[in-house]
């Protein structure tokens, strides 16, 4: 199988492409080292699937994330940046996800899921 690449490297730190990429409709997040660091201090409290693996590390290398688009309730596009986390929320019925793809209000039950990062190639943490 040969995978198209994608060109990411016009999105700016902070900022959410949507794309269609081998078929599927994905999310890329660049985020910024303290978008990553304030979600992983997020409480794992209000985490509705704590089944998925779901963090990043802030050690420096791992800031963009790379995410099915389609809603894990009935399939709808969430829109990014709303929400009590700026991550994602779906307008069909309400459910919030946060900056991570982590469902953190349904009616979803499960986070959005990762797309493997490693057909990028590295990435460079943005350091502010
Ligand atoms: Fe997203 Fe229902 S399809 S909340």
């Amino acid at each position: 199988d040969s995978y198209k690449e994608l060109d990411i490297s016009e999105l700016p730190p902070g900022e959410v492409l949507q794309t269609s990429w081998n078929g599927e409709l994905i999310f890329v997040r660049r985020l910024t080292l303290t978008e990553v660091k304030d979600t992983n201090s997020l409480p794992d409290s209000t985490l509705l699937d704590k089944q998925s693996v779901t963090s990043l590390s802030d050690a420096g290398n791992s800031n963009i994330l790379v995410c099915s688009a389609i809603c894990t309730h009935l399939g709808c596009i969430p829109v990014p940046y709303l929400g009590a986390y700026k991550g994602w929320v779906c307008l069909c019925h309400g459910s919030v996800y946060d900056k991570f793809g982590r469902v953190r209000q349904g009616p979803a039950q499960n986070n959005l899921p990762y797309i493997n990062n490693s057909v990028y190639g590295p990435v460079v943490c943005i350091e502010e």
